[in-house]
């Protein structure tokens, strides 16, 4: 089983749209489905790092990495949860827009400091929490990733939003990162009985198409509980609708975004002339689309230096 690291960025130049919840509870799930996952907290907020149970330690963030002080292995570290690991945020961070604003490489910073942590091929998915806005962190992170998901409200203006954002892909794709592609959109937040939220949504499936994802993300109590407890609503209440439906989105997200693939099976023989034909397979929509492997791994095997 070979794997490929898939490096996500999650994004939104508003703030309160659910960025973080959607990074810390899909990294959550997909840890659950002994996915290796690494969640880089670029937000000074650090809400990611306190909703996935870590506190601030003053030195321990992207921000040393940036500046060359420290190995971005250094800066890794576990969560209490198996394959969920992070790197975590602290003020400090807060000077790394002027950091990048001084260099004459800002745009590959972020990808040449993350290029040796993908190659190892240590993760599955390293996850980014954008802070929100469209200034330098978001420009480098956008630049070192594979794709750009986007976490949006189903609400008015909703796709005057979605434009300013993909606008910021476009000019990416044109220059820094030819190959960024737009990951897709998860609805967050969402009040189903409103009238105007189904036709958000519509509107923005119309423009979007299958980028949009079938799973949308209700407005529940229990996800908004769960960060003043360090730990991310699916562990803390699995049966909880929030819960649930970040379970059901990391599984499409999973099907969407494979790193696993089986090596190349040699041909079968060719059948006996008479033989029955064999039945024909039918597929289980419950079946993980990708076979599991139960080898998980963690910073710890990640090449130091
Ligand atoms: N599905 C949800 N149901 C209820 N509250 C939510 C939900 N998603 C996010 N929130 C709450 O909304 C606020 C903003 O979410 P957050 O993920 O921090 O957004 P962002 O990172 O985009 O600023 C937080 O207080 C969070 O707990
Ligand atoms: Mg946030």
């Amino acid at each position: 089983m070979e794997r490929q690291t898939k490096v996500i960025a999650i994004a939104n130049q508003k703030g309160g749209v659910g960025k973080t919840t959607t990074v810390v509870n899909l990294a959550a799930a997909l840890s659950a489905r002994k996915r290796a996952v690494l969640v880089i907290d670029l937000d000074p907020q650090a809400h990611a790092t306190l909703g996935l149970g870590l506190e601030k330690q003053p030195g321990v963030s992207m921000y040393p990495v940036l500046t060359g002080a420290k190995d971005v292995a250094d800066v890794i570290q576990p969560t209490k949860w198996d394959n969920l690991n992070v790197i975590p945020s602290e003020v400090d961070l807060a000077g790394a827009e002027v950091e990048l604003a001084m260099r004459n490489d800002r745009l590959e910073v972020i990808r040449n400091v993350l290029s040796p942590v993908k190659a190892s091929g240590a993760f599955d998915y390293i996850i980014l929490d954008c802070p929100p806005s469209l200034g330098l962190v978001m420009t480098s992170a956008l630049a070192a990733t594979d794709s750009v998901l986007i976490p949006s409200q189903a609400e008015y203006l909703a796709m005057d939003g979605l434009a300013l954002i993909t606008n910021s892909i476009e000019k990416l794709r044109a220059g820094v990162n030819p190959t960024l592609e737009l990951n897709g959109i998860v609805f967050t937040m969402v009040n189903s009985v409103a009238r105007l939220t189904t036709d958000v949504i519509e509107e923005v499936r119309a423009h979007f198409g299958e980028k949009v994802y079938e799973t949308v993300i209700p407005r529940n109590v229990r996800v908004s509980e769960a960060p003043s407890m360090g730990t991310p609503v699916v562990f803390l209440d699995a049966r909880s609708k929030g819960a649930e439906a970040y379970k059901a989105f990391a599984w499409e997200f999973m099907a969407k975004n494979p790193t696993r693939f089986a090596a190349p099976v040699p041909p079968p023989p060719p059948p006996a002339p008479a033989a029955e034909p064999p039945p024909v397979p039918v597929p289980d929509a419950a079946t993980e689309p990708v076979a599991e492997d139960a080898a998980s791994s963690s910073a710890a095997s990640l090449p130091q230096g």
